[in-house]
């Protein structure tokens, strides 16, 4: 971690008691959840959306309450921040960098090359002779721009798929078209070139479940970092999305410290990136739901906190007024779906203790180096 973003860890810490009115009338709420982090060397951190950041205020005061580190939901994705070929929109990334730089939290980027979440000029403008110097200079620019402010950026988002039957279990997507596996070199080298300082993080979601098509992901997402850091690509962490399901079966914990551990012996670190616990496949009650979701959520951290090389943890959204799972993954009741830590009036839940508490019980991790 460089002095600016610990300087900025300790600064949030410190700042944490919006509740308190100016005459210290009120009592001041109990530490937030990056307060229990910190104690352990480790972050919490939320995603926030640009809608959050406009017109929500009761929400970002709870976000500077709770919160070590920001990432933004959709405002430095290829379609927010590059919306034509020859034009950049700054304004959604720029909005939530200055919140953070006026609360003094530092914040990660995301992401840098998906799948998803590109403008319609993209995939038509990329072909073998175009794609390498497209992806550099959107690189060039995006994080050139943010160097030294960023502390982490996801260079790469969700790039393993098996169903696609490409060399290294890689998803098939316009860039792998173009470029073939050599888009991930040149996505992570051009990050380097541009922000030597952010930590360089591979992105990816359904890794937490000991099940067929997961376990071996797990073993794809290692081999693909084994083979990038053999060929001295610069990747430096892997990102566990975490995106849980209360009604999966249950957690291997076992298994799941084995792969954190086998990331870790690489000489990555690990980051929760996108933490939340969907329950659609629940029944309606409310505080089964919640119960579920805390256990659920809790075995999970249980199992992955430990690891020294654990830097933290960021959950989707910090309350259940807005999630992308009410969109991705609609109950079939119509009900909203409960899978952050805050309920949607701000309330902490059973989750919010779940997580302090599993924060709270691992052995303490060394210093850090992001
Ligand atoms: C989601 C956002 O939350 C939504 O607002 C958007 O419509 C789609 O993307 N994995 C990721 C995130 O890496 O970028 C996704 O975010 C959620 C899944």
């Amino acid at each position: 971690m460089t002095d600016i973003s610990r300087r900025a860890l300790l600064a949030g810490a410190a700042a944490a008691l919006p509740f308190a009115s100016a005459f210290g009338a009120e009592e001041p709420k109990a530490p937030g959840l990056n307060a229990h982090a910190k104690l352990k060397g480790m972050f919490y951190g939320a995603a926030v959306s640009g809608d959050a950041l406009a017109n929500d205020a009761a929400l970002m005061e709870h976000v500077f309450a709770e919160s070590g580190m920001v990432v933004s939901e959709n405002a430095f994705k290829w379609s927010d921040i590059h919306p034509e070929a020859e034009k950049y929109d700054f304004s959604g990334a720029d909005a939530l960098m200055k919140w953070a730089g006026a609360h003094r939290i530092p914040v990660r980027g995301h992401t840098l090359v998906w799948h998803e979440a590109n403008p319609a000029w993209l995939e038509p403008a990329l072909s073998k002779t175009t794609a390498e110097k497209i992806l550099r200079d959107h690189i060039k620019t995006v994080v050139g721009r943010y160097a030294g402010k960023l502390v982490h950026w996801d260079v790469v988002n969700e790039v393993i798929h098996e169903e696609d039957h490409k060399p290294l279990a890689l998803r098939d997507t316009p860039w792998f078209r173009a470029l073939g596996p050599a888009y991930i070199d040149i996505a992570f080298n051009a990050t380097a070139a541009a922000d030597p300082n952010a930590l360089r993080v591979i992105n990816e979601f359904g890794v937490d479940y000991g099940i067929d098509w997961q376990m071996r992901k797990r073993d794809q997402l290692l081999a693909l970092c084994a083979d990038l850091l053999h060929r001295k690509v610069p990747v430096q962490a892997v990102g566990l999305q975490a995106h849980l399901d209360a009604g999966e079966i249950a957690i291997d914990q076992k298994g799941l410290a084995r792969f954190v551990a086998d990331i870790a012996s690489l000489g990555l670190k690990i980051i929760v990136t996108e933490f939340d616990v969907r329950d659609q496949s629940l029944p309606a009650s409310v505080a089964a739901r919640d119960t579920a979701i805390a256990a659920h959520g809790r075995a999970w951290l249980d199992a992955v906190l430990p690891n020294p090389a654990v830097l933290g943890v960021l959950s989707w959204g910090l309350s259940d007024r807005a999630s992308w799972l009410n969109t991705k993954f609609p109950r079939p009741d119509g009900l909203s779906q409960r899978p952050l830590p805050l309920d949607a009036e701000l309330n902490r839940k059973k989750l919010w203790s779940a997580m302090a508490a599993s924060f709270d019980t691992v052995p303490p991790h060394g210093p850090q180096k992001s």
